[in-house]
Protein backbone atom coordinates (compact mmCIF):
# COMPACT_ATOMS: atom_id res chain seq x y z
CA UNK A 1 0.00 0.00 0.00
CA UNK A 2 1.76 3.11 -1.04
CA UNK A 3 0.28 6.34 -1.29
CA UNK A 4 3.03 9.23 -2.66
CA UNK A 5 2.14 12.74 -2.52
CA UNK A 6 3.80 14.90 -4.92
CA UNK A 7 3.47 18.34 -3.31
CA UNK A 8 4.95 21.89 -3.97
CA UNK A 9 6.53 23.56 -1.52
CA UNK A 10 6.36 27.07 -2.40
CA UNK A 11 3.51 29.56 -5.08
CA UNK A 12 3.02 26.81 -7.12
CA UNK A 13 5.35 25.89 -10.76
CA UNK A 14 8.16 24.48 -8.54
CA UNK A 15 8.71 22.07 -11.82
CA UNK A 16 5.73 19.26 -10.30
CA UNK A 17 5.06 17.79 -13.73
CA UNK A 18 8.57 16.45 -14.56
CA UNK A 19 8.97 14.73 -11.02
CA UNK A 20 5.58 13.26 -11.45
CA UNK A 21 6.38 12.15 -15.14
CA UNK A 22 9.19 10.38 -13.17
CA UNK A 23 7.64 9.07 -10.57
CA UNK A 24 4.97 7.99 -12.67
CA UNK A 25 6.85 5.32 -14.26
CA UNK A 26 6.27 3.53 -11.45
CA UNK A 27 2.85 4.11 -10.41
CA UNK A 28 -0.60 2.23 -11.07
CA UNK A 29 -3.12 5.28 -10.79
CA UNK A 30 -2.00 8.72 -11.30
CA UNK A 31 -4.50 11.55 -9.30
CA UNK A 32 -4.88 15.07 -9.03
CA UNK A 33 -6.93 16.11 -5.97
CA UNK A 34 -7.30 19.71 -6.14
CA UNK A 35 -7.76 23.12 -7.90
CA UNK A 36 -8.80 22.73 -12.01
CA UNK A 37 -7.36 24.27 -14.82
CA UNK A 38 -5.45 26.63 -13.09
CA UNK A 39 -2.93 24.45 -13.21
CA UNK A 40 0.20 24.37 -15.97
CA UNK A 41 2.12 20.98 -15.40
CA UNK A 42 4.74 21.02 -18.23
CA UNK A 43 6.27 17.66 -19.09
CA UNK A 44 9.57 17.70 -22.04
CA UNK A 45 9.26 14.15 -23.35
CA UNK A 46 11.75 13.67 -26.23
CA UNK A 47 10.94 16.43 -28.54
CA UNK A 48 7.30 16.61 -27.95
CA UNK A 49 6.33 19.10 -24.62
CA UNK A 50 2.79 18.47 -23.29
CA UNK A 51 1.35 21.14 -21.22
CA UNK A 52 -1.19 20.01 -19.32
CA UNK A 53 -3.96 21.93 -17.00
CA UNK A 54 -6.07 19.48 -15.68
CA UNK A 55 -5.36 15.84 -16.49
CA UNK A 56 -2.77 13.91 -14.15
CA UNK A 57 0.54 14.67 -15.73
CA UNK A 58 1.32 10.74 -14.94
CA UNK A 59 -0.98 10.10 -17.63
CA UNK A 60 1.23 10.55 -20.86
CA UNK A 61 2.48 7.26 -19.12
CA UNK A 62 0.61 4.54 -21.22
CA UNK A 63 0.52 1.87 -18.32
CA UNK A 64 -1.18 4.60 -15.17
CA UNK A 65 -5.07 4.88 -14.71
CA UNK A 66 -5.81 8.46 -14.47
CA UNK A 67 -8.19 9.80 -11.48
CA UNK A 68 -9.79 13.12 -11.06
CA UNK A 69 -10.74 13.27 -7.47
CA UNK A 70 -13.59 15.24 -5.63
CA UNK A 71 -11.48 17.87 -4.08
CA UNK A 72 -10.89 19.21 -8.07
CA UNK A 73 -12.73 21.91 -9.91
CA UNK A 74 -13.63 20.69 -14.23
CA UNK A 75 -13.97 23.05 -16.60
CA UNK A 76 -15.43 20.03 -19.24
CA UNK A 77 -14.05 22.52 -22.08
CA UNK A 78 -10.40 22.43 -20.95
CA UNK A 79 -11.07 18.46 -20.38
CA UNK A 80 -12.05 18.05 -23.90
CA UNK A 81 -9.67 20.01 -25.14
CA UNK A 82 -6.53 18.34 -23.29
CA UNK A 83 -8.03 15.06 -24.32
CA UNK A 84 -7.90 15.18 -27.78
CA UNK A 85 -4.59 16.88 -27.20
CA UNK A 86 -3.28 13.59 -25.60
CA UNK A 87 -5.05 11.66 -28.41
CA UNK A 88 -3.79 13.85 -31.48
CA UNK A 89 0.12 12.78 -29.63
CA UNK A 90 -1.00 9.07 -29.56
CA UNK A 91 -1.90 8.94 -26.04
CA UNK A 92 -5.35 6.97 -25.34
CA UNK A 93 -8.06 8.32 -23.30
CA UNK A 94 -10.61 6.59 -22.53
CA UNK A 95 -12.88 5.37 -19.26
CA UNK A 96 -10.99 2.22 -18.83
CA UNK A 97 -7.97 4.53 -18.55
CA UNK A 98 -9.65 7.70 -16.73
CA UNK A 99 -12.55 8.27 -14.15
CA UNK A 100 -13.63 11.27 -13.01
CA UNK A 101 -15.09 11.35 -9.33
CA UNK A 102 -18.68 11.36 -9.35
CA UNK A 103 -18.75 14.35 -6.17
CA UNK A 104 -15.68 16.82 -8.21
CA UNK A 105 -17.58 20.10 -8.76
CA UNK A 106 -17.76 22.24 -12.14
CA UNK A 107 -16.56 25.22 -13.59
CA UNK A 108 -18.42 26.76 -15.89
CA UNK A 109 -18.77 30.10 -18.38
CA UNK A 110 -20.66 31.68 -15.88
CA UNK A 111 -17.45 31.02 -12.98
CA UNK A 112 -15.09 32.14 -15.23
CA UNK A 113 -17.28 35.54 -16.09
CA UNK A 114 -17.58 36.04 -12.13
CA UNK A 115 -13.92 35.41 -11.80
CA UNK A 116 -13.00 38.27 -14.19
CA UNK A 117 -15.71 40.53 -12.92
CA UNK A 118 -14.38 40.11 -9.40
CA UNK A 119 -11.05 40.93 -9.88
CA UNK A 120 -12.04 44.08 -12.40
CA UNK A 121 -14.03 44.99 -9.05
CA UNK A 122 -11.35 44.63 -6.49
CA UNK A 123 -9.12 47.15 -7.91
CA UNK A 124 -5.50 47.70 -6.57
CA UNK A 125 -6.66 44.77 -4.60
CA UNK A 126 -6.26 42.15 -7.11
CA UNK A 127 -5.68 38.41 -5.93
CA UNK A 128 -3.93 38.16 -9.95
CA UNK A 129 -5.96 35.22 -10.18
CA UNK A 130 -5.63 32.91 -13.96
CA UNK A 131 -9.17 33.71 -14.41
CA UNK A 132 -10.30 30.72 -14.54
CA UNK A 133 -13.44 30.49 -12.39
CA UNK A 134 -11.43 28.39 -9.86
CA UNK A 135 -12.93 30.86 -6.46
CA UNK A 136 -16.47 31.40 -7.95
CA UNK A 137 -16.34 27.64 -8.77
CA UNK A 138 -15.40 26.67 -4.75
CA UNK A 139 -17.65 29.23 -3.75
CA UNK A 140 -20.52 27.39 -4.85
CA UNK A 141 -19.24 24.36 -3.87
CA UNK A 142 -18.83 25.49 0.26
CA UNK A 143 -22.52 27.58 -0.47
CA UNK A 144 -23.87 24.23 -1.74
CA UNK A 145 -25.71 25.25 -4.82
CA UNK A 146 -22.38 23.97 -7.03
CA UNK A 147 -22.85 21.38 -10.22
CA UNK A 148 -21.10 18.00 -9.69
CA UNK A 149 -20.07 15.56 -12.04
CA UNK A 150 -23.06 13.76 -10.38
CA UNK A 151 -25.43 16.02 -12.20
CA UNK A 152 -24.10 15.03 -15.63
CA UNK A 153 -25.40 11.73 -15.30
CA UNK A 154 -28.91 12.80 -16.02
CA UNK A 155 -27.73 15.20 -19.14
CA UNK A 156 -31.26 16.74 -19.60
CA UNK A 157 -31.65 17.40 -15.94
CA UNK A 158 -28.85 18.54 -16.00
CA UNK A 159 -29.45 21.27 -19.13
CA UNK A 160 -32.83 22.40 -16.50
CA UNK A 161 -29.53 23.08 -14.04
CA UNK A 162 -27.55 24.89 -15.84
CA UNK A 163 -29.98 27.07 -17.21
CA UNK A 164 -30.93 28.05 -13.55
CA UNK A 165 -27.05 28.36 -12.96
CA UNK A 166 -26.55 30.72 -15.60
CA UNK A 167 -29.36 32.60 -14.77
CA UNK A 168 -28.12 33.38 -11.37
CA UNK A 169 -25.02 33.91 -12.57
CA UNK A 170 -26.55 36.62 -15.41
CA UNK A 171 -27.99 38.43 -12.11
CA UNK A 172 -24.68 38.80 -10.39
CA UNK A 173 -23.06 39.48 -13.17
CA UNK A 174 -25.61 42.41 -14.36
CA UNK A 175 -26.78 43.67 -10.69
CA UNK A 176 -23.02 43.99 -9.16
CA UNK A 177 -20.86 43.81 -11.53
CA UNK A 178 -22.62 45.78 -13.99
CA UNK A 179 -21.23 43.02 -16.46
CA UNK A 180 -22.75 41.49 -19.90
CA UNK A 181 -24.84 38.38 -19.17
CA UNK A 182 -24.37 35.07 -20.65
CA UNK A 183 -26.48 33.30 -23.60
CA UNK A 184 -28.55 30.57 -21.31
CA UNK A 185 -29.54 28.54 -24.12
CA UNK A 186 -26.87 27.84 -25.83
CA UNK A 187 -24.65 27.79 -22.74
CA UNK A 188 -27.27 24.90 -20.96
CA UNK A 189 -27.58 23.35 -24.51
CA UNK A 190 -23.27 23.00 -24.84
CA UNK A 191 -23.39 21.76 -21.48
CA UNK A 192 -25.89 18.80 -21.90
CA UNK A 193 -23.28 17.70 -24.50
CA UNK A 194 -20.80 17.69 -22.12
CA UNK A 195 -22.67 15.45 -19.93
CA UNK A 196 -23.21 12.72 -22.71
CA UNK A 197 -19.84 13.08 -23.63
CA UNK A 198 -18.37 12.51 -19.79
CA UNK A 199 -20.91 10.09 -18.39
CA UNK A 200 -18.58 7.24 -18.82
CA UNK A 201 -16.19 8.82 -17.44
CA UNK A 202 -17.81 9.31 -14.00
CA UNK A 203 -17.43 7.34 -11.02
CA UNK A 204 -16.46 6.63 -7.35
CA UNK A 205 -12.51 7.75 -7.77
CA UNK A 206 -12.20 7.24 -4.34
CA UNK A 207 -13.25 3.71 -4.28
CA UNK A 208 -11.21 3.05 -6.92
CA UNK A 209 -7.63 4.71 -5.52
CA UNK A 210 -8.56 2.86 -2.23
CA UNK A 211 -8.80 -0.42 -4.06
CA UNK A 212 -5.48 -0.02 -5.82
CA UNK A 213 -3.83 0.93 -2.71
CA UNK A 214 -5.33 -2.48 -1.04
CA UNK A 215 -3.86 -4.21 -3.65
CA UNK A 216 -0.52 -3.06 -2.82
CA UNK A 217 -0.11 -0.35 -6.33
CA UNK A 218 1.39 2.88 -6.61
CA UNK A 219 -0.82 5.35 -6.31
CA UNK A 220 0.86 8.99 -6.97
CA UNK A 221 -0.92 11.82 -5.54
CA UNK A 222 -0.15 14.96 -8.08
CA UNK A 223 -0.86 18.12 -6.07
CA UNK A 224 -1.24 21.03 -8.11
CA UNK A 225 -0.46 25.09 -7.14
CA UNK A 226 1.69 24.81 -3.65
CA UNK A 227 1.90 24.82 -0.16
CA UNK A 228 1.28 28.89 0.40
CA UNK A 229 -1.00 29.09 -1.87
CA UNK A 230 -3.27 26.29 0.13
CA UNK A 231 -6.84 28.12 1.42
CA UNK A 232 -5.94 27.85 4.98
CA UNK A 233 -2.40 27.20 5.24
CA UNK A 234 -1.15 29.90 2.12
CA UNK A 235 -0.48 34.06 2.45
CA UNK A 236 -3.90 33.95 2.71
CA UNK A 237 -6.03 36.16 0.56
CA UNK A 238 -3.50 35.87 -1.92
CA UNK A 239 -4.13 32.15 -2.31
CA UNK A 240 -6.21 29.33 -4.30
CA UNK A 241 -9.50 28.26 -3.30
CA UNK A 242 -8.58 24.74 -2.82
CA UNK A 243 -6.48 22.37 -0.44
CA UNK A 244 -3.09 21.56 -2.28
CA UNK A 245 -1.18 20.34 0.64
CA UNK A 246 -0.39 17.06 1.13
CA UNK A 247 -3.75 16.45 3.87
CA UNK A 248 -5.49 17.82 0.52
CA UNK A 249 -4.76 14.73 -1.27
CA UNK A 250 -6.28 12.77 1.83
CA UNK A 251 -9.70 14.77 1.64
CA UNK A 252 -9.49 15.34 -1.96
CA UNK A 253 -9.49 11.70 -3.21
CA UNK A 254 -11.86 10.76 -0.45
CA UNK A 255 -9.44 8.69 1.26
CA UNK A 256 -9.01 8.04 4.87
CA UNK A 257 -5.81 8.13 7.24
CA UNK A 258 -3.35 6.11 5.67
CA UNK A 259 -2.00 3.27 8.11
CA UNK A 260 1.45 2.83 5.97
CA UNK A 261 3.54 5.40 6.28
CA UNK A 262 3.20 7.73 2.45
CA UNK A 263 6.31 9.38 0.73
CA UNK A 264 5.10 12.87 0.99
CA UNK A 265 7.77 14.29 -1.70
CA UNK A 266 7.75 17.92 -1.16
CA UNK A 267 9.19 19.62 -4.82
CA UNK A 268 10.63 23.08 -4.29
CA UNK A 269 12.35 25.33 -7.24
CA UNK A 270 16.20 26.59 -5.83
CA UNK A 271 14.94 29.78 -6.20
CA UNK A 272 11.51 31.14 -5.09
CA UNK A 273 9.02 32.56 -7.87
CA UNK A 274 5.33 33.80 -7.78
CA UNK A 275 2.34 34.62 -9.89
CA UNK A 276 0.07 37.22 -9.04
CA UNK A 277 0.06 39.34 -6.37
CA UNK A 278 0.82 38.78 -2.71
CA UNK A 279 3.84 38.61 0.22
CA UNK A 280 7.63 37.66 -1.11
CA UNK A 281 9.99 38.72 1.47
CA UNK A 282 12.74 37.83 -1.01
CA UNK A 283 11.66 38.87 -4.08
CA UNK A 284 13.95 40.40 -6.21
CA UNK A 285 14.29 42.99 -9.31
CA UNK A 286 16.36 44.46 -11.96
CA UNK A 287 19.37 42.49 -13.06
CA UNK A 288 18.81 39.08 -10.71
CA UNK A 289 15.57 39.27 -11.58
CA UNK A 290 15.98 38.90 -14.95
CA UNK A 291 18.64 36.46 -14.39
CA UNK A 292 16.53 34.41 -12.56
CA UNK A 293 13.34 34.49 -14.37
CA UNK A 294 14.95 34.10 -18.34
CA UNK A 295 13.86 35.72 -20.87
CA UNK A 296 11.19 33.64 -21.91
CA UNK A 297 13.28 32.31 -25.34
CA UNK A 298 12.71 29.02 -23.32
CA UNK A 299 9.70 27.08 -22.13
CA UNK A 300 10.94 26.38 -18.99
CA UNK A 301 11.76 30.19 -18.41
CA UNK A 302 10.07 31.76 -15.52
CA UNK A 303 6.50 32.67 -17.48
CA UNK A 304 3.27 31.35 -16.31
CA UNK A 305 2.25 28.36 -18.07
CA UNK A 306 -1.24 28.72 -17.93
CA UNK A 307 -1.74 32.66 -18.25
CA UNK A 308 2.26 33.41 -19.86
CA UNK A 309 2.08 36.25 -17.45
CA UNK A 310 6.19 36.83 -16.24
CA UNK A 311 6.72 35.33 -12.89
CA UNK A 312 8.23 37.31 -9.97
CA UNK A 313 11.36 36.05 -9.03
CA UNK A 314 13.32 35.86 -5.98
CA UNK A 315 16.04 33.64 -3.60
CA UNK A 316 15.14 30.42 -1.84
CA UNK A 317 13.28 31.13 1.67
CA UNK A 318 14.33 28.96 4.11
CA UNK A 319 11.39 30.18 6.92
CA UNK A 320 8.74 29.49 4.45
CA UNK A 321 10.15 25.97 3.40
CA UNK A 322 10.48 24.87 7.02
CA UNK A 323 6.79 25.61 7.40
CA UNK A 324 5.90 23.52 4.29
CA UNK A 325 7.83 20.53 5.94
CA UNK A 326 5.90 20.93 8.81
CA UNK A 327 2.61 21.42 6.97
CA UNK A 328 3.06 18.75 4.68
CA UNK A 329 4.93 16.35 6.40
CA UNK A 330 7.28 16.07 4.14
CA UNK A 331 9.45 12.72 3.92
CA UNK A 332 11.86 14.13 1.11
CA UNK A 333 12.52 16.83 -0.93
CA UNK A 334 13.05 17.02 -4.59
CA UNK A 335 15.02 20.49 -5.94
CA UNK A 336 14.35 21.65 -9.66
CA UNK A 337 15.93 23.75 -11.64
CA UNK A 338 19.55 23.59 -10.11
CA UNK A 339 21.34 24.73 -13.21
CA UNK A 340 19.58 27.96 -13.42
CA UNK A 341 22.01 29.29 -10.37
CA UNK A 342 25.03 27.89 -12.43
CA UNK A 343 27.70 31.20 -12.92
CA UNK A 344 26.23 33.13 -9.80
CA UNK A 345 29.43 34.02 -7.64
CA UNK A 346 27.32 33.79 -4.39
CA UNK A 347 23.93 32.81 -3.92
CA UNK A 348 21.82 34.46 -1.15
CA UNK A 349 20.03 31.85 0.66
CA UNK A 350 17.05 33.00 3.30
CA UNK A 351 17.99 31.23 6.58
CA UNK A 352 15.51 33.80 8.74
CA UNK A 353 13.41 36.87 9.68
CA UNK A 354 14.03 40.07 11.31
CA UNK A 355 11.87 42.41 12.49
CA UNK A 356 12.15 45.43 15.06
CA UNK A 357 15.16 43.79 16.44
CA UNK A 358 14.03 40.00 17.02
CA UNK A 359 15.06 37.18 14.41
CA UNK A 360 12.69 34.69 13.83
CA UNK A 361 13.67 30.81 12.70
CA UNK A 362 10.00 30.23 12.66
CA UNK A 363 6.68 32.30 11.70
CA UNK A 364 5.25 33.20 15.02
CA UNK A 365 1.72 33.56 12.88
CA UNK A 366 2.07 31.59 9.68
CA UNK A 367 2.29 33.18 6.80
CA UNK A 368 -0.78 35.63 6.28
CA UNK A 369 0.94 38.97 7.06
CA UNK A 370 4.74 38.68 5.93
CA UNK A 371 4.96 42.47 5.30
CA UNK A 372 6.76 43.26 8.96
CA UNK A 373 9.51 40.85 7.73
CA UNK A 374 13.31 41.43 6.29
CA UNK A 375 14.75 38.22 5.07
CA UNK A 376 18.40 37.27 6.79
CA UNK A 377 20.42 35.59 4.38
CA UNK A 378 23.38 33.44 4.37
CA UNK A 379 25.58 34.32 1.50
CA UNK A 380 26.82 30.52 -0.07
CA UNK A 381 29.94 30.37 -2.75
CA UNK A 382 28.11 30.20 -6.45
CA UNK A 383 29.86 27.55 -8.78
CA UNK A 384 30.87 28.31 -12.67
CA UNK A 385 30.52 24.72 -14.36
CA UNK A 386 27.20 23.69 -16.08
CA UNK A 387 25.43 21.35 -14.56
CA UNK A 388 23.11 20.27 -17.12
CA UNK A 389 24.91 17.35 -18.58
CA UNK A 390 25.42 16.26 -14.68
CA UNK A 391 24.24 12.56 -14.05
CA UNK A 392 25.44 11.65 -10.88
CA UNK A 393 25.93 13.54 -7.15
CA UNK A 394 29.40 12.88 -7.82
CA UNK A 395 29.08 14.90 -10.67
CA UNK A 396 27.99 18.00 -9.00
CA UNK A 397 30.28 20.95 -8.29
CA UNK A 398 31.56 20.73 -4.66
CA UNK A 399 29.25 24.06 -4.09
CA UNK A 400 26.22 22.86 -5.76
CA UNK A 401 26.31 20.07 -3.35
CA UNK A 402 26.92 22.75 -0.24
CA UNK A 403 24.12 24.63 -1.66
CA UNK A 404 21.77 21.42 -1.14
CA UNK A 405 23.49 20.73 1.36
CA UNK A 406 22.18 23.75 3.51
CA UNK A 407 18.90 23.08 2.06
CA UNK A 408 18.59 19.98 3.90
CA UNK A 409 20.28 21.80 6.70
CA UNK A 410 17.54 24.48 7.10
CA UNK A 411 14.56 22.24 6.27
CA UNK A 412 15.93 19.02 8.55
CA UNK A 413 14.82 17.14 5.21
CA UNK A 414 16.38 14.75 2.80
CA UNK A 415 17.00 15.92 -0.91
CA UNK A 416 16.16 12.79 -2.57
CA UNK A 417 17.15 14.41 -6.42
CA UNK A 418 17.81 17.12 -8.11
CA UNK A 419 17.21 18.71 -11.42
CA UNK A 420 19.66 20.29 -13.71
CA UNK A 421 17.61 20.84 -16.87
CA UNK A 422 14.05 20.28 -18.44
CA UNK A 423 15.11 17.14 -20.55
CA UNK A 424 13.62 13.87 -18.39
CA UNK A 425 17.44 12.60 -17.64
CA UNK A 426 18.26 15.74 -16.76
CA UNK A 427 18.14 14.44 -13.16
CA UNK A 428 20.77 13.34 -10.57
CA UNK A 429 19.63 11.15 -8.07
CA UNK A 430 21.33 10.81 -4.08
CA UNK A 431 22.35 7.47 -3.70
CA UNK A 432 20.98 6.89 0.07
CA UNK A 433 23.67 6.62 3.05
P1 LIG B 1 -6.79 31.18 -8.86
O1 LIG B 1 -6.34 29.80 -8.47
O2 LIG B 1 -6.97 31.34 -10.35
O3 LIG B 1 -7.98 31.64 -8.08
O4 LIG B 1 -5.61 32.21 -8.49
C1 LIG B 1 -5.25 32.51 -7.14
C2 LIG B 1 -3.75 32.71 -7.01
O5 LIG B 1 -3.10 31.47 -7.22
C3 LIG B 1 -3.14 33.67 -8.04
O6 LIG B 1 -2.07 34.35 -7.44
C4 LIG B 1 -2.62 32.75 -9.12
O7 LIG B 1 -1.57 33.33 -9.87
C5 LIG B 1 -2.14 31.59 -8.28
N1 LIG B 1 -2.13 30.31 -9.00
C6 LIG B 1 -3.18 29.53 -9.29
N2 LIG B 1 -2.79 28.41 -9.92
C7 LIG B 1 -1.45 28.47 -10.00
C8 LIG B 1 -0.45 27.55 -10.48
O8 LIG B 1 -0.73 26.44 -10.96
N3 LIG B 1 0.83 27.96 -10.37
C9 LIG B 1 1.17 29.15 -9.79
N4 LIG B 1 0.28 30.01 -9.31
C10 LIG B 1 -1.02 29.67 -9.40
Amino acid sequence: MTLEIVVGTQWGDEGKGRIVDLLAAEAAVVARYNGGDNAGHTVKVGNQTFKLHLLPAGLIHPHAFGVLGNGMVVNPTSLQKEMEMLRAAGIEVNPQRMMISYAAHLITPGHKALDVAQELARGAGQIGTTGRGIGPAYTDKAARRGLRLLDMLDPQGFRQKMREHIRSVNMQLQVIYQAEPLEVEATAAEFEDFAVMLKPYIGDAGAKVAAALAAGQVVLAEGAQGTLLDLDQGTYPFVTSSSPTAPGALTGLGLGMQREAARVIGVTKSFQTRVGAGPFPTEVQGKAAERLRGTGANPWDEFGTTTGRPRRVGWLDGVLLRYAVRINGLTELMVTKLDVLSGLKTIPICIAYHSQGHEYKELPLGPADLSPFEPVYAELPGWQEDLTGARNWSDLPRNAQGYLDKITEISGVQISLASVGPERDQIVKREKN
